[in-house]
């Protein structure tokens, strides 16, 4: 803590109302991570490069990274802890196992959140659609096709 005057927020993370007090300049990322224990979203770049952190804010893809919490203030946070019903995974998870679309798994959450938004967008997108949106999504392992081959299949499945 760092004297500045707190911020009292209210969002909805993961379909759970939460009213937490923030310093103004805090991060998404940080609240996400350390307040509510939410280790999803990974930081990697920290300078809205890789799309490690992406999470949705009223369904669009942010870098959390860089998004200031009280941005997020009245909205609805999505994190992929917020994706599976219950034991049920949801499409695009189950899609990425099927396709062995993750190897060490660390962007795999923001490529989920990423693809999430853009089945959102276009529920049927092309290949060169995928490749377009995921341009701000770095992976370092799979060579990205095992996740556009992912991606196919849950919209596949989700239209
Ligand atoms: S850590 Fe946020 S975009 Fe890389
Ligand atoms: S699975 Fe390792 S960075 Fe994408």
């Amino acid at each position: 803590m760092d004297g500045a005057a707190l911020v009292r927020i209210r969002v909805v993370v993961n379909g759970s109302a939460r009213e937490l007090e923030v310093v103004p300049h805090a991060l998404l990322l940080d609240v996400l991570r350390d307040t509510l224990d939410l280790k999803g979203a990974k930081r990697s770049c920290d300078t809205q490069v890789c799309g490690a952190c992406t999470v949705l804010v009223d369904g669009q893809a942010v870098s959390a990274c860089t998004y200031l919490a009280v941005e997020a203030d009245g909205s609805s946070v999505l994190t992929v802890e917020g994706l599976a019903d219950g034991e049920a995974l949801d499409p695009l998870q189950r899609a990425f196992l099927d396709a062995g679309a993750v190897q060490c798994g660390f962007c795999t959450s923001g490529m989920l959140l990423t693809a999430r938004a853009l089945l959102r967008e276009n529920a049927a997108p092309s290949r060169e659609d995928i490749l377009h949106y995921l341009r701000g999504s770095l992976c370092r392992c799979t060579g990205y096709r095992k996740i556009v081959e992912a991606i196919l299949i849950a919209s596949g499945a989700t239209r």
